[in-house]
């Protein structure tokens, strides 16, 4: 584990001020637009943070006009092998994908992600094994018994933690299963209405059984501050502990929005986590603006983006148990936000181009600053002469 003594920003703030307001960054030189390995989020990062993305694939992607993105977008691979040292299927280990009939498993697609993980030295993060979206009708309209649905998801979690034992090193078990207020979602989740709040655990000590060296997450939107729903994981999680339940993490998705502001107490939120000697996440952040019919993001809406981004990143590497940093899309190209939200967009730091916007110099520069040599050292690199010139 990283020390704080590795994340001290203090001093890289300065250098981050001079972003302000940058503009879309140029392509690097060489090679597909806006990669380059040499000065990537990967290379960036102080040792001990594993930078992510989304793997996309399935879900919206599937309706589509364009083939699928992970298997077929060769310039986005490339992105993906060179930017991140780990990677999260976005669609393709979720239940409606890997499950056709109950008889059945379909791996190939997350089989392609896991191995194209091992042969570019990354690690992956296990999305996900039980929640209340993306089910098979299947699943969600077969008339089980309550001891046919445990040994639906017994089955389930043991085949695919099993499959990936040693090969996935995150898994991010339950999501979701709280709403707003902190209530359980026994009415949406399948597992929790039929089966009450004990397969809760039950589903961590099957993942756990599959394969023991994984790190078994909590995962959810909206539980970046302290709030209700944050409340609600701090108090299970305290719960699951004290009964021997092997939970490892708490990943916070940090879905935002320019227009919505960002909860300040983030870095608390991380380090009461972190204090109950669990691994924190950041496990799918993006940023998306509001851009009525088509328009272009303001300079004020750029540089409020930059700011979110550069929020986030510095209070998970300000926060010792904060060991993964994953963003949810590797390129406006791919991103889920506009199917979501007509209207809204610009979310991630790449372009429809794969180029290197604002976002991403403050990411890379945040990064730089970081490591040994803090801000002198991310004034100096070449990276970020690049980013500014831009
Ligand atoms: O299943 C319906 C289908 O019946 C319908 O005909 C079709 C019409 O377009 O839509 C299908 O649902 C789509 C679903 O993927 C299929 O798997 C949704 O429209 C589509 O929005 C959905 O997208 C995925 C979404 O999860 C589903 O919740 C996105 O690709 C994916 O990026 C997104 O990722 C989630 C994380 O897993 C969890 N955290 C939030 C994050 C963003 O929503």
């Amino acid at each position: 584990m990283r020390t704080r003594t590795l994340r001290m920003l203090a001093a890289g703030a300065t250098a981050l001020a001079l972003f302000s307001g940058a503009g879309a960054a140029a392509a690097a030189p060489g090679g597909a637009p806006g990669i380059d390995a040499k000065d990537t989020l990967a290379r960036s990062a102080p040792k001990g943070l594993h930078i992510g993305g989304a793997a996309a694939g399935g879900g919206h992607h599937a309706d589509a006009e364009y083939p699928d993105p992970f298997t077929s977008d060769e310039p986005y691979r490339s992105l993906l092998a060179t930017e991140f040292t780990s990677l999260t299927p976005e669609n393709q280990m979720k239940w409606d994908h890997l499950r056709p009939s109950r008889e059945e498993f379909a791996f190939a697609d997350a089989d392609d992600i896991v191995n194209f993980a091992e042969e570019n030295g990354q690690v992956v993060r296990g999305h996900t094994l039980l929640w209340h979206s993306q089910n098979p009708a299947w699943l969600e309209e077969g008339d089980f018994s309550d001891a046919e649905l445990r040994d639906i998801l017994h089955e389930h979690i043991t085949t695919v933690v099993g499959r990936y034992a040693g090969r996935v090193a995150h898994w991010e078990v339950a999501n979701e299963i709280f709403d707003e207020s902190g209530n359980l979602r026994d009415t949406e989740n399948i597992w929790i209405r039929e089966l009450g709040p004990s397969i809760i655990a039950d589903a961590f000590r099957w993942a756990h059984e599959a394969d023991p060296e994984a790190v078994l997450f909590f995962n959810d939107y909206n539980v970046e501050g302290l709030n209700a729903k944050a409340d609600a994981y701090y108090a299970l999680v305290q719960d699951l502990l004290a009964d021997g339940v092997p939970v490892g993490g708490m990943g916070l998705q940090s879905h935002l929005g320019t227009m919505y502001g960002y909860d300040p107490s983030l870095p608390d939120n991380l380090a009461r986590f972190g204090e109950l000697g669990l691994e924190t996440a950041i496990t799918e952040l993006d940023v998306r603006m509001e851009l009525p019919d088509g328009a272009e993001p303001t300079p004020a809406q750029v540089a409020k983006q930059d700011e979110f981004f550069e929020f986030v990143l510095t209070s998970c590497l300000e926060e010792a148990s904060c060991g993964s940093f994953t963003l949810w899309g590797a390129s406006d190209r791919y991103s889920w936000v506009p199917n979501t939200f007509p209207g809204q967009g610009s979310a991630t730091p790449w372009t429809d181009d794969l180029e290197r916007k604002s976002a991403y110099c403050v990411l890379q520069s945040t990064l730089l600053s970081a490591q040994p040599g803090g801000a002198a050292r991310a004034q100096h690199h070449p990276a970020y002469a690049d980013c500014r010139a831009a």
